[in-house]
Protein backbone atom coordinates (compact mmCIF):
# COMPACT_ATOMS: atom_id res chain seq x y z
CA UNK A 1 0.00 0.00 0.00
CA UNK A 2 1.46 3.38 -0.84
CA UNK A 3 1.21 5.67 1.79
CA UNK A 4 -0.33 9.47 1.63
CA UNK A 5 1.61 12.12 3.27
CA UNK A 6 -0.44 13.84 5.20
CA UNK A 7 -0.72 17.74 4.92
CA UNK A 8 -0.22 17.73 8.77
CA UNK A 9 -0.36 16.14 12.00
CA UNK A 10 -2.18 18.41 14.65
CA UNK A 11 -1.17 17.27 18.43
CA UNK A 12 -3.61 18.53 21.21
CA UNK A 13 -1.63 19.46 24.31
CA UNK A 14 -3.74 22.61 25.55
CA UNK A 15 -5.65 20.31 28.29
CA UNK A 16 -4.65 21.27 32.23
CA UNK A 17 -3.80 17.47 33.05
CA UNK A 18 -4.79 17.78 36.78
CA UNK A 19 -4.98 14.23 37.98
CA UNK A 20 -1.34 14.09 37.60
CA UNK A 21 -1.50 16.69 40.49
CA UNK A 22 1.99 18.07 39.71
CA UNK A 23 3.27 21.48 38.96
CA UNK A 24 4.90 20.11 36.02
CA UNK A 25 2.79 19.89 32.96
CA UNK A 26 1.21 17.00 32.17
CA UNK A 27 2.52 16.60 28.82
CA UNK A 28 6.05 17.37 30.05
CA UNK A 29 6.19 14.38 32.17
CA UNK A 30 8.31 11.67 30.55
CA UNK A 31 8.86 7.87 30.22
CA UNK A 32 11.77 6.04 28.29
CA UNK A 33 13.48 9.48 28.36
CA UNK A 34 11.10 11.42 26.33
CA UNK A 35 8.08 13.98 27.00
CA UNK A 36 4.76 12.35 26.46
CA UNK A 37 4.71 15.59 24.29
CA UNK A 38 8.28 14.39 22.61
CA UNK A 39 6.67 10.71 22.21
CA UNK A 40 3.68 12.69 19.95
CA UNK A 41 6.39 14.82 18.22
CA UNK A 42 8.71 11.48 17.35
CA UNK A 43 5.39 9.57 16.12
CA UNK A 44 4.20 12.41 13.95
CA UNK A 45 7.91 13.39 12.43
CA UNK A 46 7.79 9.50 11.46
CA UNK A 47 4.73 9.93 8.99
CA UNK A 48 6.60 13.00 7.33
CA UNK A 49 3.63 14.94 7.29
CA UNK A 50 3.94 18.54 5.62
CA UNK A 51 3.14 19.91 8.96
CA UNK A 52 3.08 19.81 12.12
CA UNK A 53 1.33 22.11 14.91
CA UNK A 54 0.83 21.51 18.74
CA UNK A 55 -2.27 23.31 20.45
CA UNK A 56 -1.53 24.74 23.77
CA UNK A 57 -2.76 26.86 26.61
CA UNK A 58 -2.67 25.33 29.64
CA UNK A 59 0.85 26.42 31.27
CA UNK A 60 1.58 27.36 27.65
CA UNK A 61 5.09 29.22 28.30
CA UNK A 62 6.64 25.74 29.89
CA UNK A 63 5.09 23.78 27.37
CA UNK A 64 5.77 26.05 24.43
CA UNK A 65 9.36 26.68 25.55
CA UNK A 66 9.66 22.27 25.82
CA UNK A 67 8.81 22.14 22.49
CA UNK A 68 10.50 24.74 20.58
CA UNK A 69 13.93 23.17 22.48
CA UNK A 70 13.21 19.58 21.03
CA UNK A 71 11.26 20.53 17.90
CA UNK A 72 11.76 24.10 16.18
CA UNK A 73 9.99 23.52 13.26
CA UNK A 74 6.58 23.03 14.75
CA UNK A 75 4.21 25.14 14.87
CA UNK A 76 2.58 26.20 17.83
CA UNK A 77 -1.62 27.22 18.13
CA UNK A 78 -3.15 28.47 20.99
CA UNK A 79 -6.03 27.70 22.05
CA UNK A 80 -8.89 30.45 23.14
CA UNK A 81 -10.72 30.27 26.40
CA UNK A 82 -13.50 28.23 24.73
CA UNK A 83 -12.92 24.45 25.87
CA UNK A 84 -12.94 21.21 24.01
CA UNK A 85 -11.29 19.01 21.87
CA UNK A 86 -13.08 20.26 18.54
CA UNK A 87 -11.97 24.12 19.62
CA UNK A 88 -8.34 22.50 19.67
CA UNK A 89 -8.65 21.09 17.02
CA UNK A 90 -10.21 24.63 15.10
CA UNK A 91 -7.41 26.40 16.89
CA UNK A 92 -4.27 24.04 15.24
CA UNK A 93 -6.41 24.09 11.75
CA UNK A 94 -6.39 27.80 11.63
CA UNK A 95 -3.26 28.38 12.88
CA UNK A 96 -2.17 25.75 9.50
CA UNK A 97 -4.17 28.37 7.53
CA UNK A 98 -3.17 31.58 8.90
CA UNK A 99 0.91 30.52 8.47
CA UNK A 100 -0.29 28.86 4.86
CA UNK A 101 -1.80 32.70 4.04
CA UNK A 102 1.47 34.59 5.61
CA UNK A 103 3.57 32.26 3.65
CA UNK A 104 1.30 33.26 0.24
CA UNK A 105 1.36 36.90 1.42
CA UNK A 106 5.00 37.23 1.84
CA UNK A 107 5.98 35.50 -1.36
CA UNK A 108 3.52 37.92 -3.49
CA UNK A 109 0.53 36.35 -4.37
CA UNK A 110 -2.81 38.30 -3.47
CA UNK A 111 -6.39 37.99 -3.88
CA UNK A 112 -8.68 35.44 -2.60
CA UNK A 113 -7.98 32.51 -5.54
CA UNK A 114 -4.29 32.13 -3.84
CA UNK A 115 -5.63 32.35 -0.30
CA UNK A 116 -7.94 29.52 -1.12
CA UNK A 117 -5.30 27.21 -2.31
CA UNK A 118 -3.24 27.89 0.45
CA UNK A 119 -5.02 26.08 2.98
CA UNK A 120 -4.30 22.83 4.15
CA UNK A 121 -5.20 20.27 1.40
CA UNK A 122 -5.99 16.24 2.24
CA UNK A 123 -5.47 14.21 4.78
CA UNK A 124 -4.75 16.02 8.08
CA UNK A 125 -3.82 13.62 11.26
CA UNK A 126 -5.32 14.87 14.44
CA UNK A 127 -3.80 12.92 17.67
CA UNK A 128 -2.72 14.26 21.68
CA UNK A 129 -0.15 14.80 23.49
CA UNK A 130 -0.37 12.25 26.21
CA UNK A 131 -0.38 8.47 24.28
CA UNK A 132 2.85 7.89 24.43
CA UNK A 133 2.76 4.61 22.67
CA UNK A 134 0.79 5.39 19.43
CA UNK A 135 3.93 5.09 17.45
CA UNK A 136 4.30 6.06 13.58
CA UNK A 137 3.73 2.70 12.44
CA UNK A 138 0.43 3.01 14.00
CA UNK A 139 -0.56 6.79 13.11
CA UNK A 140 0.94 5.02 9.41
CA UNK A 141 -1.26 2.39 9.21
CA UNK A 142 -3.99 4.43 10.58
CA UNK A 143 -3.54 7.09 7.19
CA UNK A 144 -3.08 3.89 4.97
CA UNK A 145 -6.60 2.77 5.99
CA UNK A 146 -8.18 6.07 5.72
CA UNK A 147 -6.61 6.13 1.94
CA UNK A 148 -7.83 3.15 1.29
CA UNK A 149 -11.47 3.59 2.61
CA UNK A 150 -11.73 6.76 0.85
CA UNK A 151 -12.80 8.09 4.00
CA UNK A 152 -13.28 12.06 5.10
CA UNK A 153 -12.97 10.88 8.44
CA UNK A 154 -11.35 7.79 10.11
CA UNK A 155 -11.40 6.96 13.84
CA UNK A 156 -8.77 5.12 15.44
CA UNK A 157 -10.70 2.99 18.17
CA UNK A 158 -10.01 -0.49 20.14
CA UNK A 159 -12.02 -2.37 21.99
CA UNK A 160 -11.54 -2.93 25.91
CA UNK A 161 -13.23 -4.56 28.91
CA UNK A 162 -13.77 -1.46 30.64
CA UNK A 163 -15.07 1.71 28.36
CA UNK A 164 -15.70 3.85 31.06
CA UNK A 165 -15.20 7.17 30.26
CA UNK A 166 -14.28 6.91 27.19
CA UNK A 167 -16.31 8.11 23.88
CA UNK A 168 -18.46 5.11 22.27
CA UNK A 169 -18.16 4.40 18.78
CA UNK A 170 -21.89 3.76 17.38
CA UNK A 171 -21.81 1.67 14.05
CA UNK A 172 -25.41 1.40 12.02
CA UNK A 173 -26.58 -1.99 12.93
CA UNK A 174 -26.66 -3.57 9.55
CA UNK A 175 -23.94 -1.52 7.53
CA UNK A 176 -21.63 -1.35 10.46
CA UNK A 177 -20.66 2.10 9.56
CA UNK A 178 -19.90 4.37 11.93
CA UNK A 179 -22.36 6.47 12.69
CA UNK A 180 -21.23 9.05 15.73
CA UNK A 181 -19.24 8.91 18.93
CA UNK A 182 -21.10 9.65 22.21
CA UNK A 183 -19.08 10.91 25.10
CA UNK A 184 -19.37 8.67 28.39
CA UNK A 185 -21.18 11.57 29.98
CA UNK A 186 -24.12 12.15 27.07
CA UNK A 187 -24.42 8.48 26.36
CA UNK A 188 -27.42 6.27 27.63
CA UNK A 189 -27.68 3.09 29.22
CA UNK A 190 -27.34 1.07 26.17
CA UNK A 191 -24.30 2.94 24.56
CA UNK A 192 -22.36 3.01 27.37
CA UNK A 193 -23.07 -1.08 26.72
CA UNK A 194 -20.56 -0.69 24.11
CA UNK A 195 -16.83 -1.94 24.31
CA UNK A 196 -15.71 -0.14 21.45
CA UNK A 197 -13.84 3.03 22.22
CA UNK A 198 -12.97 6.26 20.59
CA UNK A 199 -8.86 7.02 21.40
CA UNK A 200 -9.17 10.35 20.19
CA UNK A 201 -6.89 9.83 17.68
CA UNK A 202 -8.19 10.68 13.46
CA UNK A 203 -7.63 11.28 10.23
CA UNK A 204 -9.54 13.45 8.31
CA UNK A 205 -9.93 15.18 4.80
CA UNK A 206 -8.96 18.96 5.48
CA UNK A 207 -11.88 20.56 3.82
CA UNK A 208 -14.51 18.37 5.79
CA UNK A 209 -12.49 19.01 9.11
CA UNK A 210 -12.85 22.78 8.25
CA UNK A 211 -16.04 22.70 7.44
CA UNK A 212 -17.22 20.83 10.14
CA UNK A 213 -15.69 22.55 12.72
CA UNK A 214 -17.70 25.34 11.46
CA UNK A 215 -20.78 23.82 12.47
CA UNK A 216 -19.82 22.46 15.94
CA UNK A 217 -21.82 23.41 19.09
CA UNK A 218 -21.53 22.89 22.94
CA UNK A 219 -24.51 21.65 23.70
CA UNK A 220 -23.54 18.59 25.48
CA UNK A 221 -23.25 17.31 29.24
CA UNK A 222 -19.51 19.09 29.43
CA UNK A 223 -20.58 22.12 27.83
CA UNK A 224 -17.66 21.83 25.33
CA UNK A 225 -16.64 21.73 21.63
CA UNK A 226 -16.47 18.06 21.12
CA UNK A 227 -14.25 17.26 18.04
CA UNK A 228 -15.57 13.59 17.38
CA UNK A 229 -18.60 15.25 16.38
CA UNK A 230 -17.22 16.19 13.49
CA UNK A 231 -17.99 12.30 12.54
CA UNK A 232 -22.05 12.70 12.22
CA UNK A 233 -21.36 16.15 10.69
CA UNK A 234 -19.68 14.79 8.35
CA UNK A 235 -21.62 11.53 7.20
CA UNK A 236 -24.26 13.70 7.03
CA UNK A 237 -23.14 15.58 4.48
CA UNK A 238 -22.35 12.46 2.84
CA UNK A 239 -18.66 11.73 3.72
CA UNK A 240 -17.14 8.29 4.46
CA UNK A 241 -16.86 7.06 7.87
CA UNK A 242 -14.54 5.27 8.72
CA UNK A 243 -12.82 3.29 12.05
CA UNK A 244 -9.45 1.43 12.48
CA UNK A 245 -9.42 -0.63 14.97
CA UNK A 246 -6.13 -0.73 17.06
CA UNK A 247 -4.42 -4.12 16.37
CA UNK A 248 -3.71 -3.84 20.51
CA UNK A 249 -5.69 -1.97 22.27
CA UNK A 250 -3.49 -1.20 24.95
CA UNK A 251 -1.73 1.30 22.34
CA UNK A 252 -4.12 3.87 22.47
CA UNK A 253 -4.15 4.16 27.08
CA UNK A 254 -3.82 8.02 27.56
CA UNK A 255 -1.74 9.09 30.39
CA UNK A 256 -3.65 10.88 32.84
CA UNK A 257 -2.40 10.35 36.10
CA UNK A 258 1.18 8.83 37.93
CA UNK A 259 -0.48 5.31 37.87
CA UNK A 260 -0.96 5.48 33.76
CA UNK A 261 2.51 6.94 33.51
CA UNK A 262 4.69 4.15 35.11
CA UNK A 263 2.53 1.37 33.84
CA UNK A 264 3.24 3.05 30.29
CA UNK A 265 6.37 3.60 31.23
CA UNK A 266 7.05 0.06 31.87
CA UNK A 267 5.21 -1.18 28.73
CA UNK A 268 7.53 1.22 26.51
CA UNK A 269 10.44 -0.13 28.25
CA UNK A 270 9.65 -4.06 27.86
CA UNK A 271 9.48 -2.86 23.52
CA UNK A 272 12.86 -1.28 23.48
CA UNK A 273 14.33 -3.73 25.15
CA UNK A 274 12.30 -6.77 23.18
CA UNK A 275 13.11 -4.97 20.14
CA UNK A 276 17.09 -4.40 20.90
CA UNK A 277 17.29 -8.41 22.16
CA UNK A 278 15.93 -8.99 18.82
CA UNK A 279 18.49 -7.16 17.61
CA UNK A 280 21.09 -8.74 18.95
CA UNK A 281 21.81 -7.82 22.52
CA UNK A 282 21.78 -9.97 25.40
CA UNK A 283 19.64 -8.66 28.55
CA UNK A 284 19.85 -11.21 31.38
CA UNK A 285 16.82 -9.43 33.04
CA UNK A 286 14.77 -7.50 31.01
CA UNK A 287 12.58 -6.79 34.00
CA UNK A 288 15.36 -4.48 35.82
CA UNK A 289 16.96 -3.07 32.71
CA UNK A 290 15.26 0.27 31.59
CA UNK A 291 16.75 1.78 27.62
CA UNK A 292 15.72 4.87 27.15
CA UNK A 293 13.93 5.61 23.20
CA UNK A 294 16.92 7.33 22.03
CA UNK A 295 19.47 4.59 23.09
CA UNK A 296 21.53 3.19 20.54
CA UNK A 297 23.23 -0.64 20.88
CA UNK A 298 25.35 -2.42 18.63
CA UNK A 299 25.32 -6.33 18.16
CA UNK A 300 26.58 -8.48 21.02
CA UNK A 301 26.48 -6.34 23.62
CA UNK A 302 25.63 -7.40 27.09
CA UNK A 303 23.23 -5.84 29.71
CA UNK A 304 23.61 -7.53 33.32
CA UNK A 305 20.89 -6.67 35.70
CA UNK A 306 19.52 -3.20 37.04
CA UNK A 307 21.27 -1.50 34.74
CA UNK A 308 19.85 2.03 32.88
CA UNK A 309 20.80 3.42 30.10
CA UNK A 310 19.55 6.93 28.93
CA UNK A 311 19.31 9.81 27.19
CA UNK A 312 21.92 9.67 24.01
CA UNK A 313 23.91 6.79 25.19
CA UNK A 314 25.87 4.60 22.79
CA UNK A 315 27.21 1.09 23.69
CA UNK A 316 29.59 -0.51 21.10
CA UNK A 317 29.48 -4.30 19.84
CA UNK A 318 30.78 -7.02 22.70
CA UNK A 319 30.57 -4.40 25.63
CA UNK A 320 29.37 -5.40 28.97
CA UNK A 321 27.60 -3.19 31.18
CA UNK A 322 26.32 -3.49 34.38
CA UNK A 323 25.29 -4.61 36.98
CA UNK A 324 24.17 -2.19 38.83
CA UNK A 325 25.02 0.89 36.37
CA UNK A 326 23.65 3.93 35.38
CA UNK A 327 24.38 5.76 32.40
CA UNK A 328 23.12 9.23 30.88
CA UNK A 329 24.44 10.62 27.51
CA UNK A 330 27.88 8.50 27.53
CA UNK A 331 29.33 6.87 24.38
CA UNK A 332 30.87 3.40 25.26
CA UNK A 333 33.16 1.84 22.47
CA UNK A 334 33.48 -1.55 21.69
CA UNK A 335 34.65 -4.50 23.77
CA UNK A 336 34.72 -2.53 27.08
CA UNK A 337 33.38 -3.20 30.33
CA UNK A 338 31.48 -1.00 32.71
CA UNK A 339 30.82 -2.42 36.26
CA UNK A 340 28.26 -0.91 39.00
CA UNK A 341 28.80 2.88 37.43
CA UNK A 342 27.17 5.78 37.93
CA UNK A 343 28.11 8.11 34.42
CA UNK A 344 26.85 11.09 32.71
CA UNK A 345 27.52 13.34 29.44
CA UNK A 346 31.12 11.01 29.21
CA UNK A 347 33.13 8.89 26.59
CA UNK A 348 34.43 5.67 27.29
CA UNK A 349 36.81 4.33 24.38
CA UNK A 350 37.06 0.81 22.87
CA UNK A 351 38.99 -1.87 25.65
CA UNK A 352 38.59 0.57 28.26
CA UNK A 353 37.31 -1.15 32.13
CA UNK A 354 35.00 1.03 34.50
CA UNK A 355 34.50 0.03 38.09
CA UNK A 356 32.94 -1.33 40.05
CA UNK A 357 31.71 1.54 41.91
CA UNK A 358 32.43 4.09 39.84
CA UNK A 359 31.50 7.44 39.38
CA UNK A 360 32.30 9.53 35.70
CA UNK A 361 30.74 13.22 36.24
CA UNK A 362 30.32 14.80 32.73
CA UNK A 363 33.46 15.70 30.61
CA UNK A 364 35.30 12.63 31.60
CA UNK A 365 36.89 10.71 28.50
CA UNK A 366 38.96 7.53 29.14
CA UNK A 367 40.64 6.49 25.92
CA UNK A 368 41.04 3.16 24.69
CA UNK A 369 41.91 0.45 26.95
CA UNK A 370 42.65 2.76 30.33
CA UNK A 371 40.91 1.94 33.27
CA UNK A 372 38.86 3.98 35.76
CA UNK A 373 38.45 1.36 38.57
CA UNK A 374 37.13 1.15 42.15
CA UNK A 375 35.73 4.09 44.63
CA UNK A 376 37.00 6.40 41.18
CA UNK A 377 35.18 9.85 40.94
CA UNK A 378 36.17 12.16 37.68
CA UNK A 379 34.78 14.74 36.30
CA UNK A 380 35.84 17.01 33.30
CA UNK A 381 38.85 14.62 32.71
CA UNK A 382 40.52 13.70 29.76
CA UNK A 383 42.35 10.01 30.32
CA UNK A 384 45.06 9.01 27.67
CA UNK A 385 44.75 5.24 26.23
CA UNK A 386 46.34 2.72 28.41
CA UNK A 387 46.33 5.15 31.28
CA UNK A 388 45.19 3.80 34.83
CA UNK A 389 43.55 5.20 37.94
CA UNK A 390 42.72 1.73 39.45
CA UNK A 391 41.91 2.81 43.19
CA UNK A 392 39.99 4.98 45.11
CA UNK A 393 41.02 8.40 43.47
CA UNK A 394 39.36 11.82 42.69
CA UNK A 395 40.52 12.77 39.00
CA UNK A 396 38.75 16.48 38.53
CA UNK A 397 39.74 18.95 35.85
CA UNK A 398 43.05 17.37 34.30
CA UNK A 399 44.26 15.98 31.34
CA UNK A 400 46.61 13.14 31.33
CA UNK A 401 48.73 11.17 28.55
CA UNK A 402 48.50 7.98 27.64
CA UNK A 403 50.37 4.68 29.40
CA UNK A 404 50.47 6.54 32.58
CA UNK A 405 49.67 5.39 36.20
CA UNK A 406 47.88 7.09 38.80
CA UNK A 407 48.50 5.48 42.24
CA UNK A 408 45.90 4.86 44.94
CA UNK A 409 44.07 7.08 46.38
CA UNK A 410 45.45 10.58 44.87
CA UNK A 411 43.10 13.11 44.37
CA UNK A 412 43.58 16.22 41.64
CA UNK A 413 42.76 18.81 44.27
CA UNK A 414 41.28 21.23 41.45
CA UNK A 415 39.29 23.57 44.14
CA UNK A 416 41.22 26.54 46.14
CA UNK A 417 38.24 27.37 47.16
CA UNK A 418 37.32 30.04 45.30
CA UNK A 419 37.71 28.90 41.81
CA UNK A 420 38.29 25.93 39.76
CA UNK A 421 41.97 25.19 38.16
CA UNK A 422 43.17 22.27 35.70
CA UNK A 423 46.14 20.13 35.59
CA UNK A 424 48.10 18.26 33.71
CA UNK A 425 49.57 14.94 33.48
CA UNK A 426 52.12 13.49 30.84
CA UNK A 427 52.27 10.01 29.15
CA UNK A 428 54.33 6.86 30.97
CA UNK A 429 54.01 8.85 34.15
CA UNK A 430 53.90 7.26 37.42
CA UNK A 431 52.34 9.21 40.33
CA UNK A 432 52.96 7.68 43.40
CA UNK A 433 50.09 6.12 46.17
CA UNK A 434 48.31 8.83 48.04
CA UNK A 435 49.47 11.95 46.16
CA UNK A 436 47.86 15.31 46.18
CA UNK A 437 48.27 17.04 42.62
CA UNK A 438 47.29 20.76 43.80
CA UNK A 439 46.48 22.33 40.53
CA UNK A 440 47.09 24.04 38.45
CA UNK A 441 50.19 21.75 38.28
CA UNK A 442 51.85 20.07 35.69
CA UNK A 443 53.86 16.53 35.48
CA UNK A 444 55.66 16.27 32.06
CA UNK A 445 56.21 13.16 30.74
CA UNK A 446 57.76 9.75 31.88
CA UNK A 447 58.50 11.42 35.45
CA UNK A 448 57.59 9.87 38.69
CA UNK A 449 55.86 11.22 42.42
CA UNK A 450 56.88 9.56 45.33
CA UNK A 451 53.94 8.01 47.71
CA UNK A 452 52.71 10.47 49.82
CA UNK A 453 53.87 13.89 47.94
CA UNK A 454 51.86 16.92 48.14
CA UNK A 455 52.95 18.39 44.21
CA UNK A 456 52.92 21.80 44.54
CA UNK A 457 55.14 22.99 41.60
CA UNK A 458 55.51 21.52 38.27
CA UNK A 459 57.59 18.34 37.69
CA UNK A 460 59.52 18.06 34.60
CA UNK A 461 59.81 15.06 32.24
CA UNK A 462 61.71 12.44 33.66
CA UNK A 463 62.15 13.99 37.22
CA UNK A 464 61.01 12.97 40.52
CA UNK A 465 59.07 14.81 42.74
CA UNK A 466 58.72 14.07 46.53
CA UNK A 467 58.48 16.07 49.65
CA UNK A 468 58.09 13.07 52.01
CA UNK A 469 60.15 14.08 55.42
CA UNK A 470 61.91 10.61 56.74
CA UNK A 471 60.04 8.53 58.86
CA UNK A 472 59.97 9.08 63.20
CA UNK A 473 60.43 5.46 65.33
CA UNK A 474 59.61 6.43 69.27
CA UNK A 475 60.18 3.31 71.18
CA UNK A 476 58.26 2.49 74.07
CA UNK A 477 55.78 5.48 73.11
CA UNK A 478 52.73 3.40 73.45
CA UNK A 479 53.79 1.85 77.01
CA UNK A 480 54.91 5.54 78.23
CA UNK A 481 51.71 7.63 77.18
CA UNK A 482 48.87 4.26 76.66
CA UNK A 483 50.58 2.03 79.69
CA UNK A 484 48.08 -0.73 80.59
CA UNK A 485 46.58 -0.50 77.26
CA UNK A 486 44.98 -3.85 74.88
CA UNK A 487 48.16 -2.24 72.73
CA UNK A 488 50.61 -1.62 75.28
CA UNK A 489 50.70 -5.04 76.43
CA UNK A 490 50.94 -7.11 73.16
CA UNK A 491 53.60 -4.66 72.53
CA UNK A 492 55.13 -5.43 76.12
CA UNK A 493 54.28 -9.35 75.45
CA UNK A 494 55.89 -8.95 71.55
CA UNK A 495 58.84 -7.60 72.94
CA UNK A 496 59.58 -10.16 75.98
CA UNK A 497 58.91 -13.53 73.79
CA UNK A 498 59.88 -12.31 70.08
CA UNK A 499 62.75 -11.39 68.64
CA UNK A 500 61.81 -8.05 66.69
CA UNK A 501 62.95 -9.30 63.53
CA UNK A 502 65.78 -6.76 62.63
CA UNK A 503 69.08 -7.21 61.37
CA UNK A 504 71.97 -5.77 63.38
CA UNK A 505 72.34 -3.07 60.87
CA UNK A 506 68.83 -2.16 60.76
CA UNK A 507 68.43 -2.43 65.02
CA UNK A 508 71.24 0.22 65.18
CA UNK A 509 70.13 2.81 62.69
CA UNK A 510 66.57 2.09 64.71
CA UNK A 511 68.06 3.02 67.98
CA UNK A 512 70.08 6.42 66.36
CA UNK A 513 66.92 7.41 64.73
CA UNK A 514 65.17 7.27 68.11
CA UNK A 515 68.12 8.87 69.93
CA UNK A 516 67.61 11.96 66.96
CA UNK A 517 64.01 12.24 67.93
CA UNK A 518 64.17 12.14 71.67
CA UNK A 519 67.37 14.76 71.38
CA UNK A 520 65.19 16.72 69.12
CA UNK A 521 61.22 17.04 71.12
C1 LIG B 1 -11.50 12.49 24.49
C2 LIG B 1 -12.65 12.19 23.53
C3 LIG B 1 -13.18 10.78 23.81
C4 LIG B 1 -12.07 9.77 23.74
C5 LIG B 1 -10.93 10.18 24.66
C6 LIG B 1 -9.76 9.28 24.47
C7 LIG B 1 -13.67 14.32 23.13
C8 LIG B 1 -14.82 15.19 23.42
N1 LIG B 1 -13.67 13.14 23.71
O1 LIG B 1 -12.08 12.54 25.78
O2 LIG B 1 -14.19 10.45 22.87
O3 LIG B 1 -12.57 8.49 24.09
O4 LIG B 1 -10.51 11.52 24.38
O5 LIG B 1 -8.78 9.55 25.44
O6 LIG B 1 -12.81 14.68 22.38
N2 LIG B 1 -7.45 19.10 24.82
C9 LIG B 1 -7.15 20.35 24.33
N3 LIG B 1 -8.02 21.36 24.56
C10 LIG B 1 -9.17 21.19 25.24
C11 LIG B 1 -9.46 19.89 25.74
C12 LIG B 1 -8.59 18.87 25.50
O7 LIG B 1 -6.11 20.55 23.71
O8 LIG B 1 -9.92 22.14 25.41
C13 LIG B 1 -6.50 18.01 24.58
C14 LIG B 1 -5.97 17.43 25.86
O9 LIG B 1 -4.79 18.10 26.25
C15 LIG B 1 -5.70 15.99 25.45
C16 LIG B 1 -6.75 15.71 24.38
O10 LIG B 1 -7.17 16.97 23.93
O11 LIG B 1 -4.42 15.86 24.87
C17 LIG B 1 -7.93 14.92 24.91
O12 LIG B 1 -8.54 15.66 25.93
P1 LIG B 1 -9.20 14.98 27.19
O13 LIG B 1 -9.73 16.01 28.08
O14 LIG B 1 -8.30 13.97 27.77
O15 LIG B 1 -10.44 14.26 26.47
P2 LIG B 1 -11.32 13.14 27.09
O16 LIG B 1 -12.37 13.77 27.93
O17 LIG B 1 -10.51 12.09 27.68
CA1 LIG C 1 -8.12 11.71 28.04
Amino acid sequence: MSRIRPAAVIILAAGAGTRMKSATPKVLHSIAGRSLVGHALASAAAIEPQRVVVVVRHDRETVAEHITQIAPHVLLADQDEIPGTGRAAYCGLSALDATAVAAQVAAGAVGDTAVMETQAEGAVVVTSGDVPLVDGELLGALVDAHGAAGAAVTVLTATVDDPTGYGRIVRDAGTDEVLSIVEHKDATEEQRAITEINSGIYVFDAAVLRGALAQIGQDNAQGEMYLPDVIEIARREGGRTHAFIAPHAGDVEGVNDRVQLAQLGQELNARIVTRWMRDGVTVMDPATTWIDADVELAEDVTILPNTQLQGRTTVGTGTVVGPDTTLMDVTVGAGASVIRTHGSASVIDDGATVGPFSFLRPGTHLGASGRIGAFVETKNATIGEHTKVPHLSYVGDATIGHHTNVGAATIFVNYDGISKHHSTVGNHVRIGSDNSLIAPVEIGDGAYTGAGAVIRRDVPPGALGRNSSPQQVVEGWVGNRRPGSASALAAEEALRTHDDGLSEGARAERAAATEKTEGES
